[in-house]
């Protein structure tokens, strides 16, 4: 701490997440947050994260500074670290602008726990080019330390948040910087990067003994073959995140080390030679080359880097595995709990299953491009045959999703509040929302998807009729769940005369069909907080709402001539009001 108050430049200030200390790092801080008033923000105490990733991963979500720089609790800062990184980096934005995402970086000195130089570059030390910055490098092997690096706002912003399969925050960093930005280095030392025996991450000099280790490591397969299932799995997960907005030769390279181990052995080499997917230093790709053909097998594609993670976990972090599980536990014990509601609580209804519908619209109206806001295990995303985004901040992905189906693992509000347009790229056709069941977030759902549709647009909304006071209720305590999203029936009805509204009576709890959108409209945002006020009064659902009153048969041939209608006005010749004109007339005859 003392370093970083000795900075030449010192407008700046710190942002604390204290993972969990049991030593007396509160009251230090407490005592810097005297003597530094104004400049010093310690987040709430946090039970511990359990890695590294996850506590930076908090406190880049509490981020709101121009530029950001990772400082480990260990380090010891050189007077100009953050002038010399600024000064690189105004360089850049003056270069690129400060809308495009830029990560610098600068060397380190390594030193023993007791600050004693043992090399003064981490990048000689460990022989690492700090030039190699592409993003099939990057997947490989990350040269910009965590601690000895500078991001500005339109990095951190988009690399966030981090998903659990990130190796670390810095390596995520740079992949991102990599895929959407650039890299610049600062050939000089700003940092004495303390060495221990605890460090979590380490650094090793590059020599014979190093090199032995290495070729046994390969050898029996541990630490390498690892560390490269938790490059494979960092991939997945950068293609999960950005597919929509990567170039396709960046998806190919990530995709082609995503996909590693379900490769034929022999094919793997060939693989990441042809991706330029290397390591630093011919003796590191050796062991490369030796560990991806000697083990795995396709059959084992699913299994074998979850089963890696999980031995890596019990050797290198087993407080975090421990920690994992017992969260896992916990959510699957409270599901099990909080829902199992009665026989009668947990009746069904319905004359066709929601799933089988959406099957049929999704035959009858054939969609160039759907979104789901909230896809659970895919089964519903992956009846889309066209490109598809899905939106949830837990996925839990069973079904055999199409290639062309992409999951951004993110709340709605945020999906929306980020970059939803680049990352749909065009109009979505067809839109399921069905994420959480509070009527106010599917009343924001529903809004914000009408912002990005057209007149030709169908949203189709899950959860309208529940059978049961207790499905309706807003804390989960049935299988059958529908939460309070009935209100949205009657919100729509009031509030947006101008749609056209259909409430199909699907098993189990009625989907609602939404068309003749109409982007321009404000007549929701405009009422949202006196909507709020009004319907969040608590209140059950009423009478007509349990018996379905509204509801129209899904098996009806309107349902596919609703479909025909809206794949025709795809033309965009017709406006809003004429669409509805011509829905309703098609209900009329039926
Ligand atoms: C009923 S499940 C979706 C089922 C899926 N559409 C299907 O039919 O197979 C609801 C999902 O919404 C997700 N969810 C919860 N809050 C959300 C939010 N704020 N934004 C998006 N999804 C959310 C949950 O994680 C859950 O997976």
């Amino acid at each position: 701490m003392d370093s970083l108050f000795a900075q030449t430049f010192r407008d700046f200030a710190i942002l604390i997440s204290d993972d969990g200390s049991t030593d007396a790092t509160l009251s230090i801080l407490a005592d810097y947050k005297q003597r530094y008033p104004g400049r010093i923000r310690i987040l709430d105490p946090h039970h511990s994260t359990g890695s590294a990733r996850a506590n930076f991963a908090r406190l880049i979500d509490f981020a709101t500074a121009d530029y950001v720089m990772f400082c480990d609790h260990d380090d010891v800062w050189l007077p100009n670290k953050i002038a010399l990184s600024l000064e690189k980096m105004h360089w850049a934005e003056n270069e690129h602008g400060p809308q495009t995402p830029l990560l610098v970086h600068t060397d380190l000195v390594v030193t023993n726990s007791a600050l004693e130089t043992v090399h003064p570059s981490y990048m000689r030390y460990s022989s690492i080019d700090p030039a190699r910055h592409s993003l099939a490098q990057s997947l490989m092997q990350n040269t910009a330390v965590g601690c000895a690096t500078l991001m500005n706002r339109a990095l951190y912003e988009r690399a966030r948040p981090f998903p659990s399969e990130a190796a670390i925050h810095d390596c995520w960093c740079t992949l991102v910087a990599a895929t959407f930005g650039k890299i610049y280095y600062v050939d000089e030392s700003t940092i004495l990067y303390r060495r221990h025996k605890n460090n979590l991450i380490g650094v090793a000099k590059w020599n014979i003994s190093l090199i032995v280790t290495l070729a046994l490591k390969t050898v029996m397969a541990t630490d390498i073959l690892m560390s490269l299932v938790l490059k494979s799995l960092q991939a997945k997960a950068l293609l999960t995140a950005y597919a929509d907005v990567m170039t396709s030769e960046q998806r190919k390279t990530a995709a082609a080390l995503a996909d590693l181990w379900s490769l034929r052995r022999t094919a793997r080499v060939l693989v990441l030679l042809r991706h330029g997917l290397l390591m630093n230093r011919l003796l590191r790709n050796v062991g490369l080359f030796v560990a991806v053909s000697t083990y795995g097998t396709s059959r084992r594609s699913f299994w074998y880097p979850r089963l890696m993670r999980a031995i890596y976990l019990l050797l290198r972090k087993p407080k975090a595995l421990v920690i994992r599980f017992l969260t896992h536990a916990g959510r699957v014990a409270s599901r099990t709990v909080q829902q199992s509601g009665t026989a009668e609580e947990e009746v069904e209804n319905g004359s066709m299953s929601y799933w089988r519908c959406l099957r049929r619209i999704h035959t009858q109206l054939e969609p160039s491009l759907y979104l789901e806001i909230g896809v659970a295990k895919g089964n519903s995303l992956a009846l889309a045959k066209c490109r598809a985004v899905g939106v949830d901040p837990e996925p839990q992905i069973t079904a055999a999703l199409p290639s062309t189906a992409s999951v951004v693992k993110t709340t709605s509000d945020h999906f929306f509040d980020i970059e939803a347009r680049t990352i749909l790229g065009s109009t979505p056709d067809f839109v399921f929302i069905d994420g959480l069941h509070h009527f106010e977030q599917t009343l924001r759902d529903f809004i914000h998807v009408e912002l990005l549709a057209a007149p030709h647009s169908l949203i189709i909304v899950d959860d309208i009729f529940p059978n049961h006071q207790a499905q309706a209720e807003r804390e989960r305590r049935t299988q059958v769940w529908t939460g309070d999203t009935w209100k949205l029936h009657a919100i729509l009805e009031k509030y947006r005369p101008d749609l056209y509204l259909l409430a199909l009576d699907t098993r189990p709890t009625g989907l609602l069909l939404v068309a003749g959108l109409d982007p321009a409209s404000r007549l929701l945002w405009d009422s949202y907080d006196s909507i709020i006020e009004v319907y969040g009064r608590h209140c059950g659902p009423p009478r007509e709402v349990l018996l379905r009153q509204a509801a129209f048969p899904p098996k009806h041939s309107t349902l596919s001539h609703v479909a025909e209608l809206l794949k025709k006005c795809r033309d965009g010749k017709l406006r809003a009001p004429e669409v509805v004109r011509r829905l309703r007339a098609v209900q009329a005859l039926a």
